[in-house]
Formats: C-alpha cells, sequence, structure tokens
C-alpha cells in the first residue's frame, strides 16, 4: 500500500478529462441514467446483458444467492464456444476477421470466424478422440498463438475444464497445478519466442509430467520455424501426440454441448498468501455475460474496431478480453506472441500502425517502460486511429497516465483505468469512455449493476480502508478448486455476506475509487500476482537456507520488485555465488517473474515476541527509509545489524 504522503499528494491530483463530445455522441453507452436503472433493478439490467448472448435453453431464475454461493441465469443452457464462434458464423459473418496473430519474429497469421469455428471444432474432436469429456480438467500451457485460444475455445464447446498455466511458470509451478486440479490432458507447444530467444515449453513439460501423474496424454503443437530442431523435443510414444497430426484426422464438424449456467467453465490458479496458488473456479452463463457486458460497455467496442489487449492468456486478462469478452462481440482482436521491445523498443507502436489498431489495453508497468525507453518510438508510427486506451492490473500513477494520454492517446482517447481480479471475472471499477470525467490515478466507479464499499475492519463504511464488492455479480468466482474451506476463509470472513478482494481503497470527495494495492501478502510484480509464502517455501526448500522472509519494494517501473531476507543454515557463508543461486533456484522453482531482485542474508529475522515477522520494518530496510517503532519487537538489535548490513551492500 503506498503511505500516506504519496495518497495525499494522489488525492490532490485536480486535473479532469472528459470524453470529448464526438466520442460522446457515437458511444454504446451515454446515458448517466444506466447507473440508475441497473442499481433499482440488477437482476433486470444484468438479464438484458445476458439476452444478449444466444441460449439454448433460457434461465427460469436470474440469481440464487445463499452466500457465499452464488448462481445465475438459473436453469440457462448455453455454450461458451457457440456464442463466439457459430453464432456469428450463422449470422452471415463467417468472413469476418477474428484473429489477427503475430509472431515475435514477425510471421503472422489470421483467423476468419468460420476459420476459428473450424479449427476449433476439430481441436474439439480431438480433444474428444483422446477420452475427454465434460467436466474432464485440460491443462494448457502455450505460448501465445493462436492455439491457445483454440485450444481454451475447444475445451469449452465440449464442456471440458481448462486451466491455462503460463508459459512463463516452471516445470514444478505446472505440476502443482496438473496435479492440484487432476488434469487428464495436457496441451502444450515446443517452443515460443520471447525476447528473441526460445521458450523450451515441450522439455518444460517433460519435466513436470514426471510429477504429473493424472495426465494420460500431450498434444503439441509445432509451434513453426525451427523450434522442433532448436528444442530438441522428443515425443514419448503412446503419450505425446502432434497437434496437426491429431486435427488432420478429424472431421470439422462438432457441435457444440449445451451446457448448464453453472457448469464449470474453466479454473485459473492465482497467488495468495499460502505457498499454495489457488484453482479459482468460473461457471458458464454468468462468466460470459459479465464478460461480453464490460467488453462492448468499456472498451466502446464497435464493429469497425481494430481490438489489441497485450496480455498473455495465461492471465485472467487473457481470458476475459483478448478470448472470451471480445470473440463473444464478434471483435476483430490482434494477438502478439512477444516482448515489446523485440526487434526493437517500437514494436508494439508498429503493431497498432500495421493493424490499425482502435483500442489498445495494456498494464501500468508497461506504460512505465515505455515512458523510460522514450516518446521518439511512439512518435515514429502512426497512432492516429487509437480511440480508447485501457489500463489494468496495479495501480497507474498519474504520471504515466498523462504519458499515456498525451503521447499514446494524442490527448482524444479515454483512457479506461479499470480494476478488476481473477476471482471477479471480469472489470468491476472503471470508467465509462462515453460518460465519465477521469482523473489520472483512480479507477472511478463501479461498473453499473456492480456495488462496491469501502468498509474497515468491522464492515463500517469509511473513506479509507479496504475495498467490499457488497452484491453478487455474474463473473464472481464460485469457488476455490476442492477447497471450500479457502474460499470462505480468504474472501467471505472478514464480513458477512461481503466479498473482500484483498485491496486498500480511498474514496475523494467527489466519490471516485482509488485502488491502493494488496492488503495482503500478496506482491504486485510487473501487474502479477505472486504470494510473499510462494516464494519464502522456495528459498526454503534450498538446502543452504533455514528461514526466509520476503517483502515488495518498491520498483520503478514494475511497481514492486521482490526481496528476500534469508537465514542460513550454520556454517555456510552468505557469498555471491550463494546469492545467484538462491534467486535462479526461485525462479527454477516458481518462473523468473518471482525471481527476487535483492537477496539479504540476515543471521536473524526480526520478529515480535510472538514471534511474528516484523514484513514493515523488512519493506523499511529494502527500501532504505528510516526504521520506524521496534519496540514490540523481540529483539530490536536484529534491525540495526539488518540495517548496517544491508547499507554496506548497497554501498
Ligand atoms: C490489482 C488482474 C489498481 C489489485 C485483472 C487486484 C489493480 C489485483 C487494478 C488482481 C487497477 C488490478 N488499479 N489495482 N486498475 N487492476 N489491480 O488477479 O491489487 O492478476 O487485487 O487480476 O491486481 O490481479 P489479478
Amino acid at each position: 500500500m503506498s503511505d500516506a504522503g504519496e495518497l495525499d499528494a494522489l488525492l490532490q491530483e485536480d486535473r479532469r478529462f472528459r470524453p470529448p463530445a464526438t466520442f460522446v455522441d457515437q458511444a454504446n453507452i451515454n446515458d448517466r441514467d444506466i447507473y440508475e436503472s441497473a442499481a433499482s433493478d440488477p437482476e433486470g439490467y444484468w438479464s438484458k446483458w445476458a439476452a444478449e448472448l444466444d441460449w439454448f435453453e433460457p434461465w427460469q431464475r436470474v440469481l440464487k444467492w445463499s452466500p457465499p454461493h452464488a448462481e445465475w441465469f438459473i436453469g440457462g443452457r448455453i455454450n461458451v464456444s457457440y456464442n463466439c464462434l457459430d453464432r456469428h458464423v450463422e449470422a452471415g459473418r463467417g468472413d469476418r476477421t477474428a484473429l489477427i496473430w503475430e509472431g515475435e519474429p514477425g510471421d503472422a497469421r489470421t483467423f476468419t470466424y468460420a476459420e476459428l469455428h473450424r479449427e476449433v471444432s476439430r481441436f474439439a474432436n480431438v480433444l474428444r478422440s483422446l477420452g475427454i469429456k465434460k467436466g474432464d480438467r485440460v491443462t494448457i500451457y502455450l505460448p501465445m498463438i493462436p492455439e491457445a485460444a483454440i485450444a481454451m475455445l475447444a475445451c469449452t464447446r465440449i464442456g471440458a475444464i481448462h486451466s491455462v498455466v503460463f508459459g512463463g511458470f516452471s516445470p514444478d509451478s505446472l505440476a502443482d497445478r496438473n496435479n492440484d486440479a487432476e488434469s487428464k490432458l495436457l496441451i502444450t507447444a515446443d517452443g515460443g519466442w520471447r525476447r528473441g530467444s526460445v521458450v523450451p515449453l515441450k522439455a518444460n513439460a517433460d519435466a513436470a509430467l514426471e510429477q504429473s501423474p493424472t495426465v494420460q496424454n500431450v498434444v503439441v503443437v509445432a509451434r513453426g520455424g525451427d523450434l522442433t530442431e532448436q528444442t530438441a523435443v522428443t515425443m514419448k510414444m503412446g503419450r505425446d501426440h502432434w497437434y496437426h497430426d491429431l486435427v488432420a484426422e478429424v472431421s470439422s464438424s462438432c457441435p457444440a454441448v449445451s451446457m448448464d449456467s453453472e457448469d464449470t467453465l474453466f479454473i485459473l490458479y492465482t497467488s495468495g498468501t499460502t505457498g499454495k496458488p489457488k484453482g479459482v473456479v468460473h461457471t458458464t452463463g454468468g462468466y460470459l455475460t459479465q464478460a461480453y457486458a464490460t467488453t462492448k460497455a468499456v472498451f466502446d467496442l464497435k464493429d469497425d474496431d481494430v481490438y489489441w489487449c497485450t496480455a498473455d492468456v495465461g492471465w485472467i486478462t487473457g481470458h476475459s478480453y483478448i478470448v472470451y469478452g471480445p470473440l463473444a462481440n464478434c471483435a476483430q482482436v490482434v494477438m502478439y506472441e512477444g516482448a515489446p521491445d523485440t526487434p526493437d523498443r517500437g514494436r508494439f507502436w508498429q503493431l497498432c500502425e500495421k493493424y490499425g489498431v482502435t483500442i489498445f489495453y495494456t498494464a501500468p508497468t508497461a506504460i512505465r517502460a515505455f515512458m523510460r525507453w522514450g516518446d521518439e518510438w511512439p512518435k515514429k508510427y502512426d497512432l492516429s486511429r487509437l480511440r480508447v486506451l485501457g489500463t489494468v492490473g496495479e495501480p497507474i500513477n498519474p504520471e504515466a497516465w498523462m504519458w499515456y494520454h498525451e503521447v499514446i492517446g494524442g490527448e482524444r482517447c479515454p483512457i479506461v483505468d479499470t480494476w478488476w481480479q481473477t476471482e471477479t471475472g471480469a472489470i468491476m471499477i472503471t470508467p465509462l469512455p462515453g460518460l465519465t470525467e477521469t482523473k489520472p490515478g483512480t479507477a472511478t466507479h463501479p461498473f453499473p449493476g456492480i456495488e462496491a464499499a469501502i468498509r474497515d475492519e468491522s464492515g463500517e463504511d469509511t473513506t479509507a480502508g479496504y475495498l467490499a464488492i457488497t452484491k453478487p455479480w455474474p463473473s464472481m468466482l464460485r469457488a476455490v478448486w476442492g477447497d471450500e474451506q479457502r474460499f470462505r476463509e480468504t474472501y467471505w470472513s472478514k464480513w458477512p455476506n461481503v466479498y473482500f478482494p484483498g485491496d486498500g481503497a480511498k474514496v475523494d470527495e467527489d466519490g471516485y475509487l482509488w485502488i491502493l494495492g494488496r492488503v495482503d501478502d500478496v506482491l504486485n510484480v510487473a501487474g502479477h500476482r505472486i504470494g510473499t509464502m510462494e516464494v519464502e517455501s522456495a528459498l526454503v526448500d534450498h538446502r543452504a537456507v533455514v528461514e526466509s522472509a520476503v517483502v515488495g519494494k518498491a520498483h520503478e517501473i514494475k511497481g514492486e520488485s521482490i526481496a528476500a531476507f534469508v537465514t542460513l543454515k550454520e556454517g555456510i557463508d552468505g557469498s555471491d555465488e550463494l546469492l545467484t543461486e538462491l534467486r535462479t533456484h526461485v525462479s527454477a522453482k516458481i518462473g523468473a517473474i518471482a525471481k527476487p531482485e535483492l537477496v539479504v542474508f540476515t543471521a536473524e529475522l526480526p520478529k515480535t515476541r510472538s514471534g511474528k515477522i516484523m514484513r514493515r520494518l523488512l519493506r523499511d530496510i529494502a527500501e532504505g527509509r528510516a526504521i520506524g517503532d521496534t519496540t514490540t519487537l523481540a529483539d530490536p538489535e536484529v534491525v540495526k545489524r539488518l540495517q548496517a548490513m544491508h547499507e554496506d551492500e548497497e554501498g
């Protein structure tokens, strides 16, 4: 959470930006009454959105709320793949572009809705041929290639539950997720491109599969180029199959199954406050309704838009705003495999110009990097087609917001700062681009139909405290996979029947919500959630380590970076080699995103008399700040010694 001083500065932000009149006139939503009418009849309001989708059977009841369990559109039958593909083809829009994909090396592929429909149907038949049935779990561990979207949609077509694992996660992380979900099938690729290097996904998958007993079959996509040779892929007979061999053998007709609105659609693992990530469970009808509605309303999506969200499908943003929300809207979606600075720092802007991107959705961490790289990169390209800009993943600092507004948006594009989570499934707090007067740094107001508040520990309304979601919403998580207790404890135990997202927030005098960041032991590193306990477990797993404490340290680009305080076993010296080894160890255990930037060896950790590690003090030390109150420490000397050591190191 930000410091009080920083916060006051934020709240004094008095720059305001009204949407241009020309934008307002054409906006999908430009009538302020929507807030009122949604609040007075939320069920009627959400039903209207749901009715824009195609249902095989209508629902009988909109909402059943038995806290903490919600059901939406009860009795309704629907299929997500059908809504993203078939209905557009049936409406005569099969020739419309669905996916415009570009690989990092510059290779490109596009799919019309008819083509995507055929590919998805084929792969759905492949899944069936491998024995996958409704309700079975399928892990998807792919780079950002079209087959990632195809595999997701193929699962939803037959009612299989996908669990997408970000391609940057390690074999151990992949195995943990396979095992928790008891996946029967793994879909991976020979490799993918990232910043000029090849990520050897199949080799990682092979390592994970040694500890994933439930996985019976593996489908391997050949990414193209010579990656198969480069990554020295070995195929295990009977278990591993090439994607291209399998799809060649099946028909391209596979009717979408009728799913109950509350059937599970997917599981997505996300970090929490324990060492073990939790499987957030989303269901079908409500999830699609809110993903669809928010895509259309928040991005003001129109037929002639070219829409690009730069997230990875491994995160919830990729699920809801690369695949399901845009395709349900029949959008023309850009998908890019690689890094923003390959081959050079103008890559994103070159893609915007090349494909005529009109809606662009990215993370504040990326915006801060672009700022640092300099205006000359975006200035080289024609960005005049851009008309809506979005951000997600962490609070955006006003400076980055202003740069985005001026340099990328040419001062004409409304910016939507969207707050939401893996658990919320879709956008919850956001400006509406044709209605909201924005201020740099605030996500502004709940989306129509969403009710949020700021509460204190005891559940009283306050102006600065915890963000709370006070009413159920269609795309809310339904469960933590296999762990009802964790579901209840994490989200529903702070206040009765009110959802606790784990974020701090403030409301200003105009009623704007300012999200301040996590209040639990979850870090937000470059927009990605990492549990401190996960990193601590990885460190303690190393033979030299007795104990560790991990905290977030403010970082100019990433928002936060990871600082680890480590106590070594007796007789082991804290050498530079060991330091490197520990960082590599964490990266190998979890993934490169969890690699600590700073490792400090310490004889002891500062603890309270009851044995609790004083993380606040460690954060102060990591950030080189004056140390606050240490009177509750069991041994105040520990901090002084630590501080001196850290200063030595920095010096
Ligand atoms: C943070 C990403 C401030 C927040 C969709 C949340 C934000 C966590 C914003 C969820 C925003 C996301 N302003 N903070 N606009 N958007 N966050 O599950 O701390 O990867 O709890 O979902 O990111 O991260 P997750």
